[in-house]
């Protein structure tokens, strides 16, 4: 009786495997899932060959040249990093290939979100975030997951545990902002547990003020302050990992601050001439050549001494036309 029972279990056990394997038998896209919001640009896309035989296969995001991956002869998943998305919805399609011939296809939709965008996703997608147990659970087996403990000042960036899956968000651009620079990511990620979701690695918006806490106390103790600043909000504006413009910033300033106050490139600003208004952008700036003349020469972003924070303004001046003469001579 017992033999009977434990091997009907054992039969029920091989029976399921075999369940499990009949529906696994086809190319799977096993990160991200369909439907779902990522706040990276860029992202790892994680395909399961199945029991499908396939050379190599290919990933196409919109409607760019399709990149060519090939198959490990001794592994089950196809890992990429560093695939890039466009603002908004981006559809991706995984063609597996034998042969040279296509043989088989999967399309998912993510919707790449960002503040500065604003736009919204569509009612049927869903939050996404990977690292909880629902979601890294299938990579356990080949990357380690867990990360309590480790040590925050890796020696060389491909010592830290996160390298192999994102270092694409730093080797990508031109300027890495210090402690990612330096792989401290758990400076600003460590993991929390939260209700439901097991473990996290969600970035903490208020670790600005461990480093730059003299800057955020200056800002602070003037007189005026500018909307997203007081709000903390500073990676509406800074990439905490890296970016192509100075200071670490999302967008060119122009376009940065535009993305809020469009009204102001759409009549003069300042003054009104002939020419139309004030010059807005100037490369390089022809009182500080390295840099350039941007918005960002009269507002300071943060903070200032008048209501509109224009840099080197004192309570002392009578008027705008010594804010002026900080650059002119009229
Ligand atoms: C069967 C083993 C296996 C599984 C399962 C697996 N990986 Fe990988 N993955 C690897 C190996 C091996 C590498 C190469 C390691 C390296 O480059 O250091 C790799 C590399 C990667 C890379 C870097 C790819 C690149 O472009 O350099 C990413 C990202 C990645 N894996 C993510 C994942 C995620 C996310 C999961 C789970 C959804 C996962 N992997 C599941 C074995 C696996
Ligand atoms: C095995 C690969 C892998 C490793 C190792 C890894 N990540 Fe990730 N991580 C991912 C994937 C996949 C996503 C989903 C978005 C994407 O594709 O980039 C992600 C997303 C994130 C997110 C966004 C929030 C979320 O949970 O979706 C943060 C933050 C993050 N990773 C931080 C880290 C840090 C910090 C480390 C090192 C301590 C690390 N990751 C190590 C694969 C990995
Ligand atoms: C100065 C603090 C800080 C450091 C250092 C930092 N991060 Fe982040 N990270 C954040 C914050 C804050 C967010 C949330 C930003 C958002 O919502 O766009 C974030 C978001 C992310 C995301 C998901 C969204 C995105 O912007 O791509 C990933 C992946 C990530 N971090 C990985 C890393 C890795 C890997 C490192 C180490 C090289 C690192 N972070 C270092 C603060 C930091
Ligand atoms: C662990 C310490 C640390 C944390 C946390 C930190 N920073 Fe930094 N930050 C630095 C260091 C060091 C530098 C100077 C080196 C460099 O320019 O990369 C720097 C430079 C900068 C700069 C360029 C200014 C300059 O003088 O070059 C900006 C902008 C910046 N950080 C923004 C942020 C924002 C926004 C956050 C929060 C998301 C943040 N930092 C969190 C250490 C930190
Ligand atoms: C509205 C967008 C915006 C926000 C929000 C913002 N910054 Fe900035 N930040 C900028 C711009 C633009 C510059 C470059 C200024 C320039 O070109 O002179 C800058 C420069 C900096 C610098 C280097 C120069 C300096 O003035 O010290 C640091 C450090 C910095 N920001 C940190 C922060 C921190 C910390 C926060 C949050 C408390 C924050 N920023 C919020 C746009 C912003
Ligand atoms: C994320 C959105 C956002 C970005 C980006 C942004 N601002 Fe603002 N700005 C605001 C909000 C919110 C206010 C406060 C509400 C208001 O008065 O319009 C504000 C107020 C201002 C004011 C005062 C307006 C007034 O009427 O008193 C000035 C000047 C200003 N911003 C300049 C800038 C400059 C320069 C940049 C780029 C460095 C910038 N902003 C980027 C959201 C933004
Ligand atoms: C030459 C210096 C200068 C430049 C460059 C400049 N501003 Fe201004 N801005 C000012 C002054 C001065 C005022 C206040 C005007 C007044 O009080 O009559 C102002 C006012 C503002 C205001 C509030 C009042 C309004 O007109 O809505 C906003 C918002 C603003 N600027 C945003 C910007 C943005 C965004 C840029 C870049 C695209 C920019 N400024 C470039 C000097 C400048
Ligand atoms: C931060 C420096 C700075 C401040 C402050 C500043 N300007 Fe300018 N202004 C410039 C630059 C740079 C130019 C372009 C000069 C050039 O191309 O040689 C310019 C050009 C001009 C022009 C010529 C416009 C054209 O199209 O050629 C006028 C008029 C002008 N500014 C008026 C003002 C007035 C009025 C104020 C005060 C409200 C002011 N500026 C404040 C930097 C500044």
């Amino acid at each position: 009786m017992k033999s009977f029972l434990s091997s009907t279990l054992s039969l029920l056990v091989i029976l399921g495997a075999v369940g499990v394997c009949t529906a696994d038998a086809n190319l799977a896209i096993i990160s991200p899932p369909d439907r779902s919001v990522v706040e990276s640009r860029l992202i790892s896309i994680v395909v399961r060959q199945g029991s499908t035989a396939i050379d190599d296969l290919t990933l196409t995001v919109n409607k760019r040249k399709p990149l060519l991956r090939k198959k490990s002869p001794d592994r089950s998943v196809i890992c990429s990093s560093g695939i890039a998305l466009t603002p908004g919805e981006n559809r991706i399609r995984v063609v597996g290939r034998k042969g040279g011939k296509d043989v088989t296809t999967r399309d998912i939709k993510v919707f790449y979100s960002t503040e500065l965008a604003g736009l919204s996703p569509p009612a049927d997608f869903g939050s996404y975030a990977f690292h909880s147990d629902r979601h890294d659970e299938p990579c356990r087996p080949c990357h380690r997951m867990d990360f309590k403990g480790t040590d925050d000042s890796p020696r060389t960036p491909a010592d830290s545990l996160c390298y192999t899956c994102h270092r694409s968000i730093i080797t990508t651009y031109r300027f890495a902002h210090g402690p990612s620079a330096v792989w401290s990511c758990t400076a600003c990620h460590t993991l929390r547990a939260k209700e439901g979701e097991g473990s996290s690695l969600k970035g903490d918006e208020t670790s600005c003020t461990i480093c730059h806490e003299d800057s955020i106390n200056l800002w602070k103790s003037m007189k005026h302050q500018h909307g997203p600043t007081a709000a903390g909000k500073c990676i509406t504006c800074h990439n905490p990992h890296a970016s192509d413009q100075a200071n670490f910033l999302r967008l060119e300033t122009v376009d940065l601050c535009a993305s809020c106050h469009e009204e102001i490139l759409s009549r003069p600003h300042v003054v009104s001439t002939r020419l139309g208004g004030h010059p807005l952008h100037i490369s390089p700036d022809p009182f500080k050549p390295t840099k350039d003349f941007t918005c960002a020469s009269c507002h300071n972003p943060h903070a200032g001494e008048s209501p509109v924070f224009l840099t080197n303004y004192k309570s002392t001046m009578t008027g705008l036309s010594d804010f002026c003469r900080t650059c002119h001579l009229f």
